[in-house]
């Protein structure tokens, strides 16, 4: 147990002291069954199947793009997301993407990947006909299916929450997300923020999104 400690020290990873299993994972693959252990402290707010949580804001993770998640991650670590102090969900987020290593991160997408995904529930409704108008501005870049396109860093937006997404787009129109100039994945959003006039519009072009995933 000493030395399992002292490795822990050594290591400076955010997981290992949880358990020996996950000591164990540092140097390979997950074990088979044992997902939960690394995963736990991501459940309290992402939900226990990753599934999303919406009393604290934690979007779906299971079955989303592991390039796309860990892009965020990356952002959350560089300070491009969760920097500013009056949106304390994603500040809080920033605080646990710090405390990650490589190695966590790698072992976490290969998990979050694995998870079983549920199609998430819809809970926004607009009109669909003037969202689908809307959406022919985002297929070049998330696809006429929303599946994303990972040439463009652009995600999937069918399958996620669409409470998650209505948040998102709020902050890149307030210019919490996607305005650091060395953000040059969130930076692509600008161009389509003047169509988004209002949280009218970004309903509607979610109920359509909602309507064909
Ligand atoms: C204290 C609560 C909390 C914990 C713990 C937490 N998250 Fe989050 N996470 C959030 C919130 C809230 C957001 C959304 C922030 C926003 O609205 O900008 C988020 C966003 C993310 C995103 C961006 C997803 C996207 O589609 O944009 C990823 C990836 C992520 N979290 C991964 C993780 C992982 C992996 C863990 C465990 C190591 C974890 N989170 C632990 C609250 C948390
Ligand atoms: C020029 C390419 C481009 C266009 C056009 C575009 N997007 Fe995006 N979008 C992106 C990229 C790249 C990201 C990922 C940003 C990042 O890594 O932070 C993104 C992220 C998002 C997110 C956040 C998703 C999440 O899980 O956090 C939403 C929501 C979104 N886009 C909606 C839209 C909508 C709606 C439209 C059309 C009105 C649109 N986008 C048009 C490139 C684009």
């Amino acid at each position: 147990m000493k030395n399992f400690l002292l490795a822990c020290l050594l290591t400076g990873s955010a997981f290992t002291l949880f358990t020996p299993v996950a000591f164990a994972q540092q140097s390979g693959m997950p074990i088979p069954g044992q997902e939960p252990v690394l995963t736990s402290i991501c459940m309290t707010c992402h939900g226990a199947y990753g599934q999303g949580n919406p009393v604290v804001g934690g979007p779906r993770l299971a079955g989303m793009q592991a390039w796309y998640l860990k892009n965020q991650l990356e952002s959350f670590r560089n300070g491009w997301r969760g920097m500013e102090k009056d949106y304390l969900p994603a500040y809080e987020m920033r605080e646990t993407a710090s405390a990650l290593t490589e190695t966590d991160i790698n072992q976490l997408m290969v998990m979050l990947e694995a998870w079983d995904a549920e199609p998430a529930p819809d809970t926004i409704t607009g009109d669909v006909s003037k969202g689908a108008e809307l959406y022919q501005q985002c297929v070049a870049c998330h696809g006429a299916d929303a599946m994303g396109n990972e040439l463009l860093a652009a995600p999937a937006l069918a399958g996620q929450n669409d409470w998650y997404l209505l948040s998102q787009l709020k902050l890149f129109k307030s210019g919490y997300r996607g305005s650091h100039p060395e953000d040059i994945f969130g930076l692509r959003m600008q161009v389509v923020l003047p169509l988004l006039n209002n949280e009218q519009d970004m309903q509607d072009v979610l109920a359509y999104i909602n309507s064909i995933d």
